[in-house]
């Protein structure tokens, strides 16, 4: 069988013994040392300030969008842009915190929003703030995407949970805009079973996201963050471990997941290099002309962690779901497919919007695991079932 998760971990024997170990020793299980070294040596990884960890990458989005709305960067009945091609987690915030989602169609091409899209979705709507997701290791024009954005004072915020690792015109995904988060689900790149990250370069903002984790509380703030803080709100001493400053909730990953994002990284660039190997071998699928190929034009490094399928017609997604379920291979729909047509969306949103290629990404795609450990026999296998 090739499962969509191969693995709990990279190097699973050494990781769990190490895991194992730490446990032993450890004085300390609830967010600590380890924690933080993960979120330091993680914002050196990706080029960015500041990093806060979660318990997962859909809790890192919601607490981005409370961020937002607690700083007054966004209200009430603001418009928001996203990519339709995305997670359930991304929507159910916008939703929940009563801001009005604009769904953008993605090229199919890409899986992702252009810049092209964008402008198109924003003369119908001019959203304050457009929140994309980089779907599969994957962008379009991201670089224009910005400049737009830039340019008609749009909040831009990216949801790099699948893309960890790929680089546009030699810039790493998750460093195009104000914030971006990761996920570091069991499924993804990195695994620290259930986890996630916010990465930004404002300090504003990386004190919020510490304060929205932790009950609205100041308690893993740097110490002269809570001296202010504690001054211009007039906390006392006795309150001080008690105050509760702003909107938020118990989002706070454990030692146990620290640990594992330290362990894990000095993997990544490996982990990377082996996905993008293994990439280049399985594109050969994309020669069969019952699938649309993946343009991947201005990526200089692909860190995909699922190979994606779009079918040309309803018949062949069938006659390889078939073949996949004969042969062993485990597929799944791509993302979420097409966020509309889940009935969470229909039940919450009433305004419809025209998305073809969301839905034909919806209607006729699937994808396979790309895993890191993935052996030679493991691809020839995957190239030769998806080549007529
Ligand atoms: C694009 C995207 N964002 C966010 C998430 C949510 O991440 P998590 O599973 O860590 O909550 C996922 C799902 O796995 C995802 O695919």
């Amino acid at each position: 069988m090739i499962k969509l998760i191969k693995s709990t971990f990279n190097k699973e024997k050494a990781t769990k013994d190490a895991l194992c170990k730490f446990i032993k020793q450890s004085k300390q299980l609830s967010i600590g040392k380890m924690c933080s070294e993960f979120e330091s040596k993680f914002s050196r990884w990706q080029g960015r300030k500041y990093s806060v960890m979660f318990n997962s990458g859909s809790s890192a989005n919601l607490a981005l969008i409370q961020v937002l709305i607690n700083l007054k960067k966004i209200k009430e009945e603001d418009s928001v842009g996203f990519s339709a091609v995305t997670w359930a987690t991304n929507i159910m915030p916008l939703i929940s915190l009563k801001l009005n989602p604009i769904p953008i169609d993605i090229e199919l091409e890409t899986l992702n929003i252009s810049s092209k899209k964008v402008i198109e979705a924003y003369k119908k709507n001019k959203f304050k703030f457009l929140f994309i997701t980089n779907v599969l290791g994957y962008c379009h024009d991201i670089d224009n995407i910005k400049e737009f954005c830039k340019k008609n004072n749009i909040l831009l915020i990216e949801d790099n949970c699948e893309s960890l690792g790929s680089e546009y015109k030699k810039t790493k995904l998750g460093n195009f805009s104000l914030a971006s988060t990761f996920s570091f689900y069991v499924g993804h790149h990195l695994s620290t079973i259930e986890g996630g990250m916010v990465c930004t370069d404002d300090l504003e903002i990386d004190t919020m996201l510490r304060i929205v984790r932790s009950h609205g509380m100041d308690r893993h703030l740097s110490e002269s963050e809570q001296k202010r803080l504690r001054l211009e709100y007039k906390v006392d001493a006795f309150y001080g471990k008690f105050a509760f400053y702003d909107i938020g909730y118990n989002f706070r990953p454990t030692e146990i997941n620290g640990f594992l994002g330290v362990n894990q990284l000095q993997y990544l660039d490996e982990m990377v290099s082996n996905r993008e190997k293994n990439y280049k071998k399985l594109e050969k699928i994309y020669l069969n002309n019952d699938f649309i190929k993946i343009e991947t034009t201005g990526l200089t490094k692909i860190s995909n962690f699922a190979f994606p399928l779009i079918c040309k017609t309803k018949n062949i997604k069938e006659k390889y779901m078939d073949i996949a379920k004969k042969t062993g291979i485990e597929i799944r729909p791509i993302v979420a497919g097409c966020i509309n047509k889940h009935a969470f969306y229909k039940k919450h949103v009433a305004t419809k919007h025209k998305l073809p290629n969301a839905e034909t990404v919806h209607e006729l795609g699937f994808y396979f695991g790309n895993n890191a450990e993935m052996t030679r026999d493991e691809i020839n296998t995957l190239v030769r079932v998806f080549s007529k």
